[in-house]
């Protein structure tokens, strides 16, 4: 089994197939400091690069999944500093995360916070949850995907009013647009999500990956090139050993057994 990550400000683990990030700075409502985004993004690389990772859950506290950028830091920060910045590299690096990612949101996620959930692959909110992009009432605009996959999630229309406006929606609105593939209620939300995390890390891992990889392209490309980049993949699909099993095993009636190969 993957070692676990503990380090102060994310403490990660794994459990069977399913690997757990918690935020852990509650003095700043888990605000996404330098020091916290290199951990969240070392230890993301380092559980994308474990084979018996199948899914990555990543979660905060009850009271907050993360308040967004450090605003203390943010305010001090000079133009060539904001160019140069890391944050830059760590929206990267997430997205390049091939494991599916599930965002488990309990509490506020805020500007950083709402793109940190957006850029997983899929979301679990607790009814107490509440998103939002509020960087405009600060006189900036959101930097770590918050407009393009709010867009893409949401259509224009819907994106364009939380940019613009910033304000806050709760659980059961981010649901009805979307964002929100379920709502569990304030005490069972990090179950729910690890419970849906383990279903994705019980199917075959290079499906699961080559899957990903297929519907992430339709956000890319246009429907043509995404047909085509579909079919590719289907077809290095259906080169594994695993697909060879899993079909085995339907017609002999058993449990699959996969072996990521
Ligand atoms: N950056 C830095 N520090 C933050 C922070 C952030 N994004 N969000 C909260 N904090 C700090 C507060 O400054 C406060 O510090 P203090 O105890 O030293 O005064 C501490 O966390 C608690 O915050 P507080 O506002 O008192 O908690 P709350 O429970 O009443 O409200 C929030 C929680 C998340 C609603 C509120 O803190 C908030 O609106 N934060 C900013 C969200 C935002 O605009 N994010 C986008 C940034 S671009």
């Amino acid at each position: 089994m993957p070692a676990p990550i503990v380090t102060e400000l994310v403490r990660a683990s794994v459990d069977g197939r399913v690997a757990l990030c918690r935020l852990h700075r509650p003095e700043a409502r888990n605000a996404l400091s330098p020091e916290l985004m290199e951990a969240l993004a070392d230890a993301i690389e380092r559980f994308d690069a474990d084979p018996e990772v199948g899914c990555i859950v990543i979660a905060g506290s009850d009271e907050v999944f993360a308040a967004g950028a450090d605003i203390g830091a943010l305010a001090r920060r000079e133009f060539h500093e904001a160019v140069l910045h890391p944050a830059a590299a760590f929206w990267r690096r997430l997205a390049e995360c091939r494991t599916p990612m599930v965002a488990a949101v309990s509490g506020f996620a805020l500007g950083g916070g709402c793109e940190l959930a957006l850029v997983c692959d899929l979301i679990v909110a607790s009814e107490t949850a509440e998103f939002g992009q509020p960087e405009i009432t600060l006189g900036i605009i959101p930097g770590g995907g918050g407009t393009q996959r709010l867009a893409r999630a949401v259509g224009k229309q819907r994106a364009m009013e939380l940019v613009l406006t910033g304000r806050r929606f709760g659980a059961e609105e981010a649901e009805r647009i979307g964002i929100v593939n379920r709502v569990a209620k304030k005490r069972e939300w990090l179950e729910a999500a690890i419970e849906l995390a383990r279903r994705i890390a019980s199917r075959p891992p290079i499906a699961a990956r080559l899957a990903k990889q297929a519907v992430l392209a339709a956000d890319e490309t246009t429907i043509s090139a995404g047909l085509e980049q579909e079919r590719r993949l289907y077809e290095l699909a259906m080169a594994t050993e695993d697909r060879v099993e899993g079909m085995r095993a339907f017609l002999e009636k058993r449990p699959p057994e996969y072996r990521g190969r």
